[in-house]
């Protein structure tokens, strides 16, 4: 990195004394520092795939049984939400199985307060189209990491023969005759690839979708339309082609596991200098992230076929540059907790974030533990320092309060943590997880 850029860094005074401890009003993570996390730990189901694939229940009328679901705040969300259209649902927590019976599903409205509660809750527009033909839906909330139009989504279904009209607090959307179609997406969008995909299912002739997104989460929920009857395949360049099909039959199908997940566990063990092993982490599909660690100095070793993952910490490690983008690429879910572990790596690293325009905050919140990060439009640069510090800290989304408490694993002192509604959303029990490879982390509720 170019001399002019480490003159040009701001020298923040380190912070020696944490601030005395405040009383924190409601749930708070408490974490200590917690050094060489070292063992073996399990993975839940991806949450991105999960919360896809309960709506494509709807294109199907009958009981589904899915496994391997994990028991975070936005499955149940998603569970009240499918209740809401008149679904059955049970969901055995222990054994992570979800039932949904979708026979006497009657409704194609969302209440926006429910629409408001996660941004999964738009991929229900696609199925209600196919099944109703119609969709009056709220506008999706979800974590504020950018602006996160849905024009994709309007754009194409009205190119496939659907009305769609934006009330003030509401969308209503009518087909008036669903037509195959060629549709180029102007950027590889995962939940506009998904939503066209299941409106095209049940939807006569063949449906191309050029520049689709490729995350593995697609393909989990493509996975599962095929084995509903449906009818994809894939071509160059980045095109899924869906021919249609009369009727879809409801299913038994197990989830794939949460990469987001297994990097943050792994980013664990690189950030307190352990040794963690991950039996079921997808290496085949992380192939970015671990090259990362990898760069930094960690030993990365792979399991057979691909699947498994153990990472022994470097003492030394060294800072290393990224760009997030659509999969392949690096993926912004694991930018946060990437850029909490550059915080103390040797030397100045650099993080572009090209997919969500507002999606640095942790990095404000790392500062005041004694980082050194500068964030210029969409890009952070940050100086390695020796130490982090524990003060009070708030999350503003899923994958930040995920950072956040990295950062308190290896910050000196104890790091409170509020706005954990975002932990509690994203991750089932992570913090039990952590606990079982040594961390010292308590969730207050
Ligand atoms: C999915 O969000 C994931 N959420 C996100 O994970 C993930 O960060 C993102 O894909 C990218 O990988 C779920 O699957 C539920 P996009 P999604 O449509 O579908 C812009 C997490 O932490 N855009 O690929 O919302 C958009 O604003 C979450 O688990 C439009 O402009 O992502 C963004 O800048 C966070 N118009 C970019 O495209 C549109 O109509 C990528 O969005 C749609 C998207």
């Amino acid at each position: 990195m170019s001399q002019a850029v480490e003159n040009a860094l701001p020298i923040i005074p380190s912070i020696k004394d944490p601030s005395p401890k405040k009383k924190i009003d409601g749930p708070y993570l408490s974490v200590t520092q917690s050094l060489g996390l070292e063992g073996e730990v399990g993975l839940a189901g991806a949450k991105n795939a999960t919360l896809v694939i309960m709506t494509s229940l709807i294109l199907t009328a009958g009981r589904s049984v899915l496994r391997n679901v994990p028991a975070s705040d936005d499955v149940f969300h998603m569970i009240q939400l499918l209740q809401g259209l008149g679904a059955q649902a049970v969901f055995n927590t222990e054994t992570n199985v979800l039932e949904v019976d979708t026979t006497d599903l009657s409704g194609y409205s969302v209440a926006p307060e429910l629409m408001k509660m996660m941004r999964a809750s738009v991929l229900v527009m696609g199925p209600l189209l196919a099944r109703f033909g119609k969709a009056e839906i709220g506008f999706p909330g979800g974590d504020v990491i950018g602006a996160r139009p849905i024009d994709y989504h309007i754009k194409n279904f009205q190119k496939m023969g659907v009305d769609v009209h934006e009330q003030p607090d509401l969308l209503v959307a009518r087909v008036r005759r669903l037509q195959c179609r060629n549709l180029l997406l102007e950027y590889p969008s995962v939940g506009a690839t998904e939503n066209l995909i299941m409106l095209a299912t049940l939807t006569g002739g063949t449906t191309k979708i050029i520049n689709a997104a490729l995350e593995p989460e697609v393909f989990d929920l493509i996975a599962i339309l095929k084995q509903m009857g449906a009818r994809i395949d894939t071509e160059m360049p980045a095109t899924i082609v869906i021919t249609g099909v009369e009727k879809l039959h409801p299913v038994d199908y197990t989830i794939m596991y949460d990469r987001m997940e297994a990097g943050a566990l792994l980013t664990a063990a690189a950030m307190t200098g352990g040794y963690v092993h991950i039996p079921q982490a997808p290496a085949h599909l992380m192939g970015m992230f671990l090259m990362k660690l990898q760069e930094m100095g960690h030993t990365v070793l792979i399991g057979k076929d691909g699947v498994g993952v153990k990472v022994k910490a470097t003492k030394n490690p060294r800072a290393v540059s990224i760009k997030t983008g659509p999969y392949p690429a690096f993926p912004t879910d694991l930018q946060a907790s990437m850029m909490a572990l550059l915080t103390t790596a040797q030397g100045v690293s650099v993080i572009k974030e090209t997919v969500f325009e507002n999606r640095f905050m942790h990095g404000r919140e790392m500062t005041k533990m004694g980082a050194q990060i500068d964030v210029q439009h969409d890009v952070a640069t940050i100086r390695g320092v020796e130490e982090l510090y524990g003060t009070h800290v708030i999350a503003s989304d899923i994958r930040a309060s995920c950072a956040l408490v990295l950062a308190g694993m290896k910050a000196i002192g104890e790091t409170t943590i509020s706005g954990v509604y975002h932990w509690k959303r994203g991750y089932e029990h992570l913090e039990e997880k952590l606990r079982s490879l040594g961390a010292s982390i308590t969730l207050y509720e």
